[in-house]
């Protein structure tokens, strides 16, 4: 008897044992250079979210592995998510900063059994180069939709777009089009700027002769974005009444310290605000901040983080850690929650974030911390751009 009951214990222990797996994700992202911060931002929140839910999904354990992508680099993205997939055996891919680098490993997810959570990159066309890609970002067509709409409200009725030179930018350029023509506007000229671009003065000047009454900008968040709205104010686009039309990649939250008060004013609209005021928010800011270390670093590409966490946690629990790529992604296809930038859902047929967009205007908080103010909501809104995208 007493052999039996050891036996027994002795199966149960293995069996447990062998339960009790390890699932690895692989996240890519910009963890050095001059994009740093943005890699600093996933990972603080996913280690937000792992810090208010555990890291033990029923049996298994999720362990993290960070691969660095400095820039928008195709191959080099390729290639790590690669090495994750194959020496590192991880069932999940995430981050992606650089919709570039996305798109380079989307043809491998197919094939690798393994779907792939995008926490940023954000051109439309993304979700279509594979079943099993998941977005909980945005797209720039989502976010700029309503900029379009908030420009030709101004009353304002010609513009010039600037954007950075690749599949964002263009994009942002089409998205803003679309909607400010069909208000009633016109584009007077199209700038697209290399990537590398990093002295803005020239384009002030550009802005200026232009004749345009508005400028519209979209370039990725970063040292791109700082620089330019640094330049808009110290060349005196804003003194000359020249109106400022973008998506909040260009007043994130990190950047607004070095921008001072002459950034004040300054509306965007975006998915994500961290001065966004709900119970949610308040408990992810206050992990996040946790997590990051330096409050004042804290931007978007945590949130973003923070719910593909979410989003892949399901995807274990209802695969219960085994690898099995599309019954993952199906079970997230519909799902609904309560982010911490307001209600979203899954869209069944996309597999991207349906999602409030607030138009913000940089603000002064009581505390004397610069913030993106919530002024309007406009409501769950889907991707505009995915039909632009087939
Ligand atoms: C992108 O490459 O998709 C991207 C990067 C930074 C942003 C937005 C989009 O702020």
């Amino acid at each position: 008897m007493k052999r039996l009951v050891l036996a027994v214990l002795a199966a149960a222990a293995f069996q447990g044992a062998a339960l009790a797996d390890t699932v690895k994700i692989g996240v890519i992202g910009p963890f050095s250079g001059p994009f740093a911060l943005q890699g600093k931002n996933f990972k603080a929140g996913i280690d937000a979210y792992m810090a208010m839910h555990g890291t033990a999904i029923g049996d298994d354990t999720v362990e993290i592995i960070y691969r660095d992508v400095p820039k928008a680099d195709p191959a080099q993205s390729k290639a790590l998510a690669q090495e994750l997939v194959v020496k590192e055996g991880v069932q999940y891919l995430a981050g992606f900063y650089f919709t570039p680098d996305a798109m380079a490993a989307a043809p491998l997810l197919e094939q690798a059994n393994v779907p792939m959570v995008i926490m940023n990159a954000a051109t439309s066309a993304i979700v279509t180069k594979s079943p099993l890609v998941v977005r909980t970002s945005f797209t720039i067509w989502q976010t700029v939709t309503p900029t379009a709409q908030v420009a030709f409200e101004d009353g304002t009725r010609k513009i010039i777009t600037v954007v950075s030179d690749y599949a964002p930018g263009h994009d942002a350029e089409k998205a803003f089009q679309a909607g400010f023509e069909k208000a009633g506007g016109t584009i007077v000229e199209q700038l697209r700027l290399p990537m590398a671009t990093n002295d803005f003065s020239p384009i002030m000047q550009r802005i200026k002769d232009s004749g345009a009454e508005g400028l519209f900008v979209f370039l990725p968040s970063g040292p791109p974005t700082l620089g330019f709205v640094k330049a808009y104010n110290e060349n005196g686009l804003n003194k000359a009444g020249i109106k400022f039309y973008a998506p909040g990649d260009l007043t994130q939250e990190s950047d607004l310290p070095a921008l001072g008060d002459a950034a004040l004013g300054l509306r965007t609209t975006f998915h994500y605000s961290i001065a966004h005021d709900s119970s949610e928010n308040t408990a992810f800011v206050a992990a996040a901040r946790k997590a990051i270390g330096n409050p004042a670093e804290l931007s978007f590409p945590s949130v973003g983080a923070f719910d593909g966490m979410h989003v892949i946690y399901k995807m274990i629990e209802a695969t219960g850690g085994e690898a099995d790529a599309q019954k993952a992604v199906d079970a997230v296809k519909g799902l609904s929650w309560a982010s911490p930038r307001g209600p979203v859902s899954i869209d069944a047929e996309s597999r991207h974030i349906t999602q409030n967009i607030y138009l913000r205007e940089v603000s002064k908080a009581e505390d004397g911390s610069y913030i993106n103010k919530e002024l309007r909501t406009f409501e769950k809104q889907g991707d505009p751009g995915l039909a632009a995208a087939k």
